[in-house]
């Protein structure tokens, strides 16, 4: 039989066959191109008893050796031959899934086992088939004489079959180990945190994960452990094969205990930025104990120990939700894929109530922080055994008691059931009013991390290499200047905010001494008023005419007095100081020229303001503040006028509604009126004397209003005044009427 392949016409043209020879360097090659780090290198051979469909597979790390061992199904002598014998075996990737469990495995190319050339000189494996559990294969490589063989047909292992006698993780009696003896490297904590970063994501997420109830075993139940003589390698294993379900977020434990007649929940909230809630719930008395621990993750943006935040979310995926384990085994039904909880369902019907809460625990829209079971890892904890041994007599008749069904997969679905999971699901709607307390509370405390000055002025550098690398480039050189006037904004910009701030201390003692002055001369009036009426009678007695007119004084005196209170009444009322709404300009002003009413007598102030035009929406105070500022600036600067007049108009203009008040003073100069809205700034024109009588005068005045106005995203300045008038005041917003 020709063993070529030539054809006769070939043959005639004189053409023979040559093999293609495989130099045995390209094992090196192969080796070192494809790992070129000891931990891929490892993880390849932990990866291959996961698509052998091992359950467990232990490494044992001493200083002159790595063993490697799974209880997987193990290779038949054949098998050997043709899969782990032959580099580039596709067997894998023909079948795509693994052989029992059907798991998506992780090899294909047929090159990783190669990779153990990279970690020690020899290597030896043990292999127990499935089939045939009686019988072990033994092969030996050294791989430095492989790789010295010159050709690869050359290089040699050596194998022998002969009865078992080892056996296997988990008492299993097949599977394989892989020996490897002469370490290349020395394996330190770094090394070992890689290799748990290559692993962490085939291992299920807690060691009783695949003990199941129902005795079968899970596909997914994959468990590897590290032994070695130096713990601290241990430590750092098992810790960085867990990062991804440290990286939680809060952690919700929930117990449920019956006493007598009564069964209460009592709940625990605690968040690891370090607030913790606790709650505590009457349920029927149905269930007899039960425990859960579920940790709750945000999965966004960072990443934590080098576990990718898609990586963690692909695993919760697959192993989140909130398990049942039954006296230590898990009932397979429950978990990510069951809504046995209702969150998913929840969440797809946008429902953002709890059904569960009492009133007093509802928070507005909490539900939205419901969390999906993609971002849940949770364990309940029953015991059936024991509930049918202590339900009372009643119950045990009817058959209300946790019970498991006789699939052994789940529970029967009863009333004991349901308080069961309507505890649990209490505490994931408990959890989601906490968290959405505290993001509102967040809301309005972040801030940014670095000062806006300081990132600006980094961005400029970076435009300004780019200049330079491009001189000619006029887009970049406009770039480059439009920057600078940037910067020089945003440094305006926090220089006035860090003035306004300043300001607040000395503001609110100013105010919290307001009131207390309020409080004193509200005594200090009746007192006032007693001493009037004694004096009225005694002008009565005596009939002495000049007595009386000094009464009437006194009296006019002490109502002008009482009426400067009306100054603080907006921030007495606590309806005006908190309440937020939109309230018509109209009646604002005219309250507010009432309350300032005291100190700008002697002014005439008018108002022509539609009734349909409604301010931002602010509470009264605010407003209250804002236009108080403004008249006493226009009453104080019309003090040398014989006759004093402040004008107040509302209007619209387009979709903008606006007011200004206008008065007859000393007059501004709009286009140098900007920077009196900064801190400490006055410009008054009017005569020594009557400054003295100026109210006032710190030159904050103008920063609380615009301070004001900003806020309610409304806009301040002085425009040009119509004829007649000096001044004009103007605040404009948006109004959607
Ligand atoms: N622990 C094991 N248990 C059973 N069979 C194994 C084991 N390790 C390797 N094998 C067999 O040896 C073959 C070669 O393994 P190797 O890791 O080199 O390639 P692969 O896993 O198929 O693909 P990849 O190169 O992508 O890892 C495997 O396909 C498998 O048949
Ligand atoms: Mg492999």
């Amino acid at each position: 039989m020709a063993e070529t392949h030539l054809s006769d016409e070939e043959s005639k043209l004189g053409f023979s066959t040559v093999k293609f020879q495989a130099d045995s360097a390209l094992l090196r090659e192969l080796g070192e191109r494809l790992v070129g780090q000891p931990h891929i290198a490892l993880a390849e051979l932990i990866k291959n008893a996961y698509d052998a469909d091992a359950t467990m597979c232990t490494i044992v790390l001493d200083r002159d050796e790595i063993v490697v061992t799974d209880n997987g199904h193990g290779m038949t002598e054949t098998e050997f031959l043709t899969h782990w014998m032959t580099i580039g075996t596709r067997n894998k990737q023909v079948r795509g899934v693994s052989r029992d469990f059907e798991r998506n495995v992780t090899g294909s190319k047929g090159v990783g086992r190669l990779s153990a050339q990279f970690l020690a000189h020899k290597l030896e494996i043990i292999t127990v088939p499935k089939e045939k559990p009686t019988q072990q294969l033994r092969a030996r490589v050294d791989w430095d004489e492989a790789i010295q063989a010159g050709k690869l047909t050359e290089a040699e292992a050596l194998y022998k079959l002969e009865p078992r006698g080892l056996s296997f993780p988990g008492g299993k009696p097949h599977g394989t180990r892989v020996i490897m003896r002469g370490l290349k490297q020395v394996w330190g904590a770094e090394e070992i945190k890689d290799l748990g970063r290559q692993l962490w994501m085939i291992q299920s997420p807690i060691a009783r994960y695949g003990v199941l109830a129902t005795e079968e075993s899970d596909p997914n139940d994959f468990q590897v452990k590290l032994s070695s003589t130096q713990t601290q390698l241990v430590d750092t294993f098992d810790r960085q094969m867990r990062a991804a379900l440290e990286n939680y977020d809060a952690v919700i434990t929930g117990e449920l205990k019956r006493d007598g007649d009564v069964a209460r929940v009592h709940v625990k909230i605690a968040f690891r930025a370090g607030k913790t809630y606790s709650e505590s719930f009457e349920v029927p008395p149905l269930v007899d104990a039960a425990r859960w621990h579920i940790r709750v993750f945000k999965l966004q943006g960072r990443q934590f120990e080098g576990v990718k935040v898609g990586d963690a979310r692909d695993y919760l995926e697959k192993f989140g939700g909130i398990q049942v384990y039954d006296a230590g085994f898990r009932l397979p039904y429950y978990g990510v894929q069951q809504d046995w909880l209702g969150v998913e369902f929840d969440h797809s019907h946008r429902r953002n109530k709890s059904a569960l809460l009492p009133d007093r625990l509802h928070v507005r829209r909490a539900l939205n922080d419901l969390p999906t079971q993609g971002r849940l890892f949770g364990i309940v904890q029953i015991d059936t055994g024991r509930e049918g041994r202590s339900a009372a007599e009643q119950e045990k008749d009817s058959g209300e008691f946790l019970k498991i069904q006789v699939t052994r997969d789940r529970l029967v679905s009863n009333n004991a059931y349901t308080t069961l999971r309507n505890a649990v699901r209490w505490s994931l709607d408990y959890y989601a009013t906490r968290e959405r307390l505290r993001e509102e509370q967040n809301l309005d405390l972040r801030r940014p991390e670095e000062a806006s000055t300081d990132k600006v002025s980094r961005i400029s550098d970076l435009v300004t290499d780019v200049r330079r690398a491009y001189p000619d480039d006029d887009s970049i050189v406009e770039l480059e200047r439009e920057f600078g006037g940037l910067a020089q904004t945003v440094a305006q910009e926090r220089e006035a905010d860090d003035a306004a701030r300043s300001l607040l201390g000395p503001l609110a003692s100013a105010g919290m001494a307001a009131l207390a002055l309020e409080h004193e001369s509200r005594k200090e009036m009746r007192i006032a008023r007693g001493l009037l009426r004694k004096l009225r009678v005694v002008a009565t007695d005596s009939g002495d005419g000049r007595v009386a007119e000094i009464a009437d004084q006194v009296g006019a005196w002490v109502d002008r007095l009482e009426s400067t209170r009306k100054l603080f009444a907006p921030l007495l009322d606590p309806d005006d100081r908190d309440h937020v709404e939109a309230l018509t300009l109209g009646h604002v002003v005219r309250q507010v020229a009432d309350n300032v009413a005291p100190l700008v007598v002697g002014v005439d102030i008018s108002f022509e303001i539609p009734a349909d035009i409604f301010l931002p929406a602010a509470t009264f105070a605010e407003w209250n503040s804002l236009f108080q500022n403004v008249f006493i600036n226009a009453a104080n600067a019309t003090l040398d006028r014989d006759v004093r007049r402040i004008r107040c108009v509302g209007g619209r203009t387009g979709r903008a509604a606006w007011v200004r008040v206008d008065d007859n003073g000393a007059g501004v100069d709009p286009e140098k009126s900007l920077h009196l809205f900064e801190p400490f700034k006055r410009e008054l024109t009017i005569s020594e004397e009557r400054r003295a009588l100026g109210l006032g005068g710190m030159g904050l005045g103008l920063t609380i209003v615009r301070m004001i106005a900003e806020q309610r995203r409304a806009k301040v300045s002085f425009i040009e005044p119509a004829a007649g008038w000096s001044t004009s005041f103007q605040m404009s917003w948006s109004s959607n009427q």
